[in-house]
């Protein structure tokens, strides 16, 4: 039987990322590319790698997803992710899960992977998906940390100081938020430090299947019940047999353009995967002046991670190569 070359590209979201915990980021990157390398030199599978390598992600703090995802404008945790295994040549054979809005969970990737196996749906949202998980074994979890909290707290009054009357913040009688508050991307724009950050992996295994795994809580002082990209196949995550793909960043512009969808039909058009993320990219900057990031890989099994922000911190590896880990990809 054909053995594929294995490789593997993990992502821990695009924006800027804070001065002094540089290192530790990238460490984090290459530390969840070995969890996953270790599956794929054993034999393991593309999809059981990269979940390994996204729930190493999801457990660590300082990436926002899982344990220290970012709190929306009421103040508690609404995650989002996705798994998707490359069909085997027709769409019968593609493989989804999904779930949305999901809270008190510890890794939301596992949830969205049990949603593909364990049901006849591909996605799971809110109470339902929360209920599902319960049944898989998931315990009741608080992934909100002190560090994220504290932060959502100064970040709500500085929303209140900047926006004042202008923006009554206070709930009203039904405990939703005021009309004022529905469109707030103004004032995030002048606060990129109210960004979130996304987790990501893709995945090529022996066998040649490509997985993509995304998981997030979206980003800080997003509405409640806001749907990002993340959980959207064809959004923020998506793998076929051309291409996997997994995206970062404002996921409203990932969702207009069905970004990860584009990369793979690209690739399906002839170009590499270098140049479909970068036609991309290019694409959502004329667009939007999106602030996005992607890392994909080909049905070659090459790695390839690139972003419009300043940071998108991100390792990878191909074969028998190093693995690599770099905060940004130097323009
Ligand atoms: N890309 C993550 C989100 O917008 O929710």
């Amino acid at each position: 039987m054909t053995s594929f070359p294995i490789s593997l590209i993990v992502h821990g979201g695009a924006g800027s990322w804070r001065p002094g915990s540089e290192s530790d980021a990238v460490a984090s990157m290459a530390a969840a590319v070995l969890v996953g390398r270790k599956i794929l030199e054993s034999g393991g599978s593309a999809l059981d790698a990269a979940i390994a390598s996204a729930v190493a992600l999801e457990d660590n703090p300082i990436f926002n997803a899982g344990t220290g995802a970012v709190l929306n404008l009421d103040g508690f945790v609404e995650m989002d992710a996705c798994v998707m295994v490359s069909p085997g040549g027709d769409f019968k054979t593609a493989r989804i899960g999904a779930v949305t809005g999901l809270q008190r969970v510890k890794n939301p990737i596992i949830v969205s992977k049990q949603v593909m196996e364990e049901t006849d749906h591909v996605m799971l949202t809110g109470n339902g998906a929360q209920r599902f998980a319960r049944v898989m074994g998931h315990a009741d979890y608080d992934p909100v940390t002190a560090d994220r909290r504290a932060d959502w707290q100064d970040k709500r009054s500085k929303l209140e100081n900047e926006l004042g009357s202008q923006h009554d913040l206070q709930p009203d009688s039904m405990g939703l938020p005021t009309p004022s508050q529905f469109k707030l991307r103004s004032f995030l724009k002048t606060h990129p430090e109210f960004a979130g950050g996304t987790i990501g992996v893709v995945a090529r295994d022996a066998q040649g299947a490509i997985c993509a795994a995304t998981s997030t809580g979206g980003y800080t002082m997003k509405l409640p019940g806001r749907v990002g990209d993340t959980p959207l196949p064809g959004c923020g995550t998506y793998a076929s047999i051309f291409a996997g793909a997994s995206a970062t960043g404002t996921g409203e512009y990932v969702i207009r353009s069905l970004a990860c969808r584009q990369i793979s039909d690209n690739v399906e058009r002839g170009m590499s995967i270098a140049e479909a993320v970068d036609a991309m990219l290019d694409q959502l900057g004329h667009d939007f002046d999106a602030d996005v990031g992607f890392i994909a890989i080909d049905a070659n099994g090459v790695p390839y991670g690139n972003h419009r922000t300043r940071d998108m911190p991100h390792a990878y590896f191909s074969g028998s190569s190093e693995i690599v880990a770099k905060m940004r990809v130097e323009k």
